[in-house]
């Protein structure tokens, strides 16, 4: 490992940051920029997932020297918001630092690896990095301390299960759930009543051997870096100035020098974390010429405890004042550290562990956001500001004018925050804090509170009342004049009231508030004063038993927490056959191929390819109308800037400017008009990143709107925008069975999209390699050949003279089809037109703009059925919100018309399904293509139908389960067993019908908090309609040192492929593992590949490589035999010898796959998965706040090729769709904009969601001669066992309203989020909240 120290001149001094890491280190540029672009261009460890703090890929490790305390700190930072100047005298810390391949890899690498923690691998160098400095500070931390450590990382693939089991070993009792403070733990007897899954017991296999392992050794870590410690000692600092061209860098050392570079420069921005800053400047374009930032300034960082309360300085940063307020509260008594408890509470939470140790408290406080956590309290809580300036120092309070930025209560210009005061509370004196957002962490409140009441000595009566809410407004707002009324008060039921009512008077929203949820946002505001009301009563009832009265027992759990313990979980998986050979890899669970390199951070990218000579960078322009005529377009401007190479449009590609998919044409860069926001219309090439944005937004497009604009599936319906043709399923005799049954019902259920948020945004790198007009496109996508297709029409080329490579996506679960194809297509021109290589890589932002992603869906469905809950006849309307363009629409509207019976037979079923044309970005594939949406709408009706015969929604599940040996509505043969297996064994497993009492007693002794309970079953039908669609190739080398090559054609993109390709080659040539690599996929060794996706990539590439196996090893058996003992050398070297050819291609053509869609028959499916789950989760009705308590799934695999993998996609993409079916949500202006474009606005699930027990089983292994070996492919169908999680919420729900005296059909839209959840919970509070006539005004956004 080599350790580089990096000297960066400035304009005017020298400074050094110390890097750790493994690479060559070029000094000169990006002085002023941000840590992860020095990094991104030289390392390939420190991933770029979205720029903004709010995905943890670009995670590392900081520590600077404290010559004062004499202590190293070391803390995770986010490189993306990092500023390299403010890296002055400290250690950084990167993946490469810590380990690699080519010397010793760490432990916590290893085991990320080992554990299976790793998939697309991209988010893993974060994960590393984030429990690499858990493990500096805390060797062998507690369970909760590696929660939180990895509350700021994101993964898209893994479901975090491996990643916390892996990391758990480093624990000191990693065998156990540790919540024992929390009253049981999983050791205990009895967990839930159920001893099935104690941890320890037979069925806790385990995937990885901890045995193996390095023992991490605390001794053998990096130090830091005596030089830095030496520098920090030296006292004669001076203010250090960094400048380019276009900006300042100011950090003065001495409190003195702070307050004369302010005078000097008043307007700039004092930047301490830059978390606040960082992002204005990325995001709103905020332009700052200087910047002063504070080096530590020793008056910034005090800690001082005085008579009255705490004062923290401005730089402290949120994690050290966690740390801080948890010491007090343990020290001193509760009656003195009621702020501090709630200022705690909110630490918690807010953010991620790399901003809050980042972020500092002044930083906070100054930048009021109005989604503050921290300011309601501070508000709340009389806290004062201290401030100085060269003209002195003053004091003032922290309250609502400060909040609202009235000059007269802020800072002047030139004034710095120095510290802030935080009070004891007295006795008598309560604080509360409360927020509720869309993820229980790491996300913004979309409504937060601090409450504080103070009584007279014992007489109950208010003496000071104060509440502050954040999220309500453009600021922090308080509740003054209400609070004034309810002054002299007794705290009583007739003050709530009265309080509710004033508060709501007073702290109003307009029903077209910014962000939207406004009816969810009102009662939030009553529910938390209710909360606080509850709370108050009962510390008053412990402070003074006799005169105040008990809560009603029902009535605590408005107080209490949601379930709250640690994660654990058992896998039963399939062991291997033990008849198989000894080095037979099938049914291990082998490591992911490039896990070791995910974890080290040297697996390479698209993005981290190595800067070509002379690469340009290109950038789009979309639009910014969803429907309009493009009157005009001005590029002089953009052309006029420094840099700025070409900007092409639709004009540079007269006659091929079209590209046809399906039956559907769409221009590449339109020129007369745009039909979606988002739509790509100026392609700008640069020298660099920067100059081709800069130059992007110089861009002058005029527009003239045109009507009608058409945004929701209703809208499509009224104006019949539909893409053609109708699809229709038919089977049975429908009309006639409605007059044979019962009951009938109808109904209807919307379901949102879902983004894709591959961590590994859309990325390409294209090479002209200047000879015969030959290109190499080195890209991100599940479809090369698609990519060299449209890339060689764009450059009327012939295909033969365009590669596209694809080395392993970082992500893509249908997203990178068709889009990146198109992109890959415009990069490739501008590299042909320039004869220069062209990079072009998306922000987050545009990339989730530009490319859509699951379809809305409104399913309509009407059913008849007898009393005891048999369904005879089904009439569904499917509709798809498609977008501007077909993509692949059609295509999804006929897998979920094929797949919605789920795993029901309905003797008569109709469904018709539409792709509704509207005016978004065309939505596209996604993981499970159709099937998550048309198995809810199935299963909603299920749900209803149940509801209506007064029987509990499993039953009526059995009841219409399909028979062993049946018939699909397409008239295919199908065999169940297996799903029946599954059932009964989810069933039992999960103890459903013991739980199923539990949760009734609890819910009949809870009336704020309620839990669900729900079991799912899943057929999932595997096959691509087509036969062609099916067909793979590979080609398979053996060396004469005997060493192999495989190639064939599917992508990489986590899901393990690649792995799975050489077990079978070394199942197939009885050759070890270590003996055969993969280098990528790549049109030129296989071409005419079709696209990864579909669950079937490793099935059918498998039964390619295994052919080309099988051909070789035929032409080698005489070999082989007359020398039985030989080695693969000496077969090699014979083969050679005897000019037999060592080079195989492989081929499968498919499976048998047909549909006739005017008969509605056909068998357009290989084979089913089986699988079942069930969820209980826990709601909080007063906030809409859930927490999935226990999932238990159990699927049928076929035979298993390698469990771990496996296992990993179920769990991965069950937690996928538990985002889908919860907290995934995307907004949409009225005018078609996409509010929702980062991780800080869209909410994917995070370590906080997952199940707090995790229980996966595969049932016994069942051949199937058709498959690889058996094997099934299980890429899509975990998704849809999300929706048990949806089911069990509906559940809770459900009891909350029955007791509420609210009976009847309860319909509930996906995803069930917070907002649906609390608003659906009606209750007193949700009828005192006003509500809006509907058109009465604009809303913020449109349900799509
Ligand atoms: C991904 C992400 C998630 C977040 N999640 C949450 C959340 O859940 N809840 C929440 O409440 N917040 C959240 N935040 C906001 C975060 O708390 C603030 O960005 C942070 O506290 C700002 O602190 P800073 O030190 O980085 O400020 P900076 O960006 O450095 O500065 C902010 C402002 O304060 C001024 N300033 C700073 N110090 C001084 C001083 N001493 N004197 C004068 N002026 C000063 C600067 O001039 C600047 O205008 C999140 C932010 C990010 C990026
Ligand atoms: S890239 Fe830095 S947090 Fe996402
Ligand atoms: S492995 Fe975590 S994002 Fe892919």
């Amino acid at each position: 490992m080599n350790t580089n120290f990096l000297v960066t001149h400035g304009t005017s001094v020298m400074f050094k940051i110390c890097f750790i890491c493994d690479g060559v280190i070029d000094i000169k540029v990006q002085q002023l920029g941000l840590l992860v672009s020095f990094l991104l261009f030289r390392l390939t460890g420190t991933k770029y997932g979205c720029g903004g703090g709010g995905c943890g890929a670009c995670t590392v490790m900081i520590s600077r020297y404290n010559p004062t305390t004499k202590k190293i700190r070391h803390y995770p930072a986010n490189a993306c918001l990092t500023p390299i100047c403010s890296l002055y005298g400290a250690a950084v810390t990167t993946v490469e630092g810590i380990g690699s391949t080519r010397t010793s890899i760490h432990p916590v690498q290893e085991r990320i690896a080992k554990c299976h923690g790793t998939q697309c691998g991209f988010c893993t160098p974060g994960m590393v990095m984030s429990m690499y400095t858990l493990l500096r500070n805390h060797p062998e931390p507690t369970l909760s301390q590696l929660n939180d450590a990895l509350g700021g990382n994101l993964c898209r693939c893994t479901g975090y299960r491996p990643i916390i089991d892996a990391c758990k070993t480093f624990c000191k009792t990693s065998g156990c759930c540790q919540s024992k403070e929390n009253g049981v733990c999983c050791l205990d007897q009895g967990i839930n009543g159920f001893p099935e899954f104690e941890e320890g017991n037979e069925t806790s296999l385990k995937l990885f051997s901890e045995e193996e392992f390095l023992p991490l050794d605390p001794t053998q870590e990096l130090i830091f870096p005596p030089e830095l410690m030496t520098m920090a000692e030296k006292k004669t600092q001076k203010t250090r100035i960094f400048g380019s061209d276009r900006m300042t860098w100011i950090s003065p050392v001495t409190l003195k020098e702070l307050l004369e570079a302010k005078v000097k420069y008043p307007q700039a921005p004092v930047v301490m974390g830059n978390t606040s800053v960082g992002p204005d400047m990325k995001f709103k374009g905020i332009f700052h010429p200087v910047i002063i930032s504070p080096d530590r300034i020793e008056e910034l960082s005090i800690v001082n405890y005085t008579e009255n309360g705490l004062t923290l300085g401005a730089a402290v940063s949120l994690a050290q004042v966690k740390d801080i307020l948890a010491n007090v509260t343990r020290k001193l008594p509760e009656e003195k550290t009621q702020m501090y408890h709630a200022l705690l509470k909110h630490l918690g939470t807010l953010a991620g562990p790399q901003i809050r140790n980042m972020a500092s408290l002044g930083g906070h406080i100054l930048s009021r956001h109005p989604d503050s956590d921290l300011n309601p309290l501070l508000a709340v809580g009389n806290c004062t500001l201290n401030l100085v300036s060269k003209e002195g120092k003053r004091q003032i309070p922290l309250n609502e004018q400060f909040l609202r930025k009235c000059p007269s209560a802020d800072l002047k210009p030139e004034e710095i925050l120095i510290s802030v005061n935080i009070p004891y509370s007295r006795k008598w004196e309560i604080v509360s804090a409360f927020r509720q957002a869309q993820r229980q962490q790491n996300a913004l409140a979309i409504v937060n509170s601090g409450m504080r009441v103070c009584f007279g000595k014992g007489d109950g009566i208010i003496r000071e009342l104060s509440i502050a809410y954040g999220g309500v407004g453009p600021a922090t707002i308080l509740a003054k004049n209400s609070c004034q009324k309810l002054i002299g008060r007794p705290w009583n039921e007739e003050m709530l009231a009265a309080a509710c009512r004033l508060i709501l008077d007073e702290v109003s929203l307009p029903g077209s508030a910014p962000g939207g949820r406004v009816e969810f946002k009102r009662t939030l505001i009553i529910s938390f004063l209710f909360k606080f009301y509850l709370e108050v009563s009962q510390i008053l009832k412990e402070m003074d038993p006799v005169h105040y009265p008990s809560l009603a027992g029902k009535y605590e759990s408005a107080l209490e927490d949601l379930h709250s313990r640690h994660y654990w979980s058992t896998l039963k998986y399939q062991n291997a056959d033990l008849k198989q050979l000894s080095q037979d890899p099938i049914g291990h669970p082998i490591m992911h191929l490039s896990g070791v390199k995910h974890a080290t951070g040297e697996a390479i990218y698209c993005d981290d390819m190595p800067v070509v000579d002379q690469e340009l960078f290109l950038t789009f322009v979309t639009s910014s109308r969803a429907r309009a005529k493009i009157v005009s377009i001005d590029l002089s401007e953009a052309l006029s800037l420094p840099g700025v190479v070409d900007i092409l449009t639709g004009e540079h590609l007269p006659d091929i400017n079209t590209f046809h998919f399906l039956t559907d044409s769409e221009k590449i860069l339109p020129t007369d008009e745009v039909s979606c926001v988002g739509q790509l219309l100026c392609a700008v090439i640069a020298d660099s990143e920067v100059q081709a944005k800069r130059a992007a937004q110089r861009v002058k497009i005029v527009y003239r709107d045109l009507e009608p604009l058409i945004l929701t599936i209703e809208d499509a319906i009224q104006s019949k925008s539909f893409f053609e043709p109708e699809r229709k399923l038919e089977y049975g005799n429908v009309d006639e069975a409605f007059k044979m049954v019962d009951q009938i019902l109808e109904g209807e259920i919307h379901m949102g999209g879902q983004e894709h948020f591959y961590m590994e945004t859309q990325s390409m790198l294209v090479v002209p390699k200047g000879e015969d007009q030959e290109i190499d496109v080195y890209v991100s996508t599940q479809f090369p050949k698609y990519v060299q297709d449209i890339t060689a029409s764009v450059l009327k080329v012939s295909a033969n003279k365009v590669m596209c490579h694809v080395k392993r996506v970082g992500g893509a679960f249908g997203g990178k089809v068709t889009k990146t194809s198109i992109l890959a297509a415009i990069t490739a021109f501008a590299a042909n037109k320039h004869g220069r290589p062209v990079r072009c890589v998306l922000e987050r932002g545009e990339d989730m703009l530009i490319t859509g992603g699951r379809h809305p869906y409104l399913g309509k469905y009407k059913a008849g059925f007898m009393n005891d809950g048999r369904i005879l006849a089904l009439d569904m309307e499917h509709y798809c919100n498609g977008g501007a363009f077909l993509d692949e629409s059609l295509f999804v509207i006929e897998m979920g018309l094929l797949k919605l019976e789920n795993a029901y037979k309905f003797p008569n079923l109709r469904c018709r399904g539409w792709a509704c044309r509207t005016n978004l970005p065309s939505n596209t594939a996604f993981r499970g293509f159709g099937f998550p949406q048309a198995g809810l709408i199935t299963e909603a009706c299920i749900t209803e139908v149940a509801a209506r015969c007064g029987l509990p929604p499993e039953k009526v599940r059995t009841i219409n389960m399909y028979k062993e040996i049946d018939q699909t509505p397409y008239k295919q043969e199908i065999n169940t067993k297996n799903l029946i297996e599954c059932w009964k064994e989810c069933m039992a497993t999960s103890s459903y019908t013991l739980r199923k009492t539990a949760v009734e007693k609890f819910n009949s002794e809870n009336y704020w908090k309620k839990k669900g309970l729900a079991v799912v079953p899943l057929k999932f039908p595997v096959g691509l309609g087509s036969v062609a669609a099916g067909q793979a190739a590979a080609l398979v080398h053996i060396y004469l040192d005997g060493s192999v090559l495989v190639t064939h054609g599917g992508i990489e993109m986590g899901q393990g492929v690649h792995t799975k390709m050489i077990q079978v080659v070394s199942r197939e040539l009885r050759m070890p593992l270590s003996n055969i690599h993969l280098r990528g996929t790549s049109t030129e060794t296989v071409p005419n590949t079709n696209t990864s996706g579909g669950s079937v990539v490793a099935d059918l590439n498998g039964l390619a490589v295994k052919d080309a196996c099988q051909t070789l090893l035929k032409r080698l058996e005489p070999i082989i035999s007359k020398n039985p003992r030989g080695t693969w050398k000496d077969w090699a070297q014979t083969a050679f010898n005897e000019s037999i050819s060592l080079s195989a291609t492989g081929y499968f053509r498919g499976y048998e796959s047909n549909i006739n869609w005017e008969t509605g028959e056909g068998h357009p499916f290989e084979y089913f998965v089986y699988g079942a789950s069930c969820s209980e989760v826990e709601i909080d009705c007063l906030t809409g706040a859930h927490k999935n308590i226990r999932t238990d799934i159990v699927m049928d695999v076929g035979c298993s090729i390698n469990p771990a993998l496996d296992v990993g996609q179920i769990e991965g993409a069950f937690i996928q769709g538990m985002g889908l079916y919860t907290i995934e949500e995307l907004n949409y202006s009225p005018q078609g904009v996409l509010y929702t474009r980062g991780p800080n606005q869209y909410k994917i699930p995070a370590i906080c969601d997952i199940p707090t027990e995790l229980h996966i089983s595969f049932l016994p292994p069942s051949e199937n001669s058709n498959t690889l070996y058996s094997s099934k492919g299980l890429g899509e169908s975990g998704i849809f066992l999300g929706c048990s999680v949806f089911f069990a919420i509906h559940d809770a729900i459900s009891a909350a309203r029955r007791e509420r005296g609210l009976p009847g059909p309860l319909r509930l839209n996906s995803p069930l989020t917070p907002e649906k959840i609390r608003m659906a919970c009606e209750d007193k509070f949700t009828k005192m909240i006003p509500r809006d006539e509907p058109g009465s005004y604009v809303p913020w956004s449109v349900p799509i």
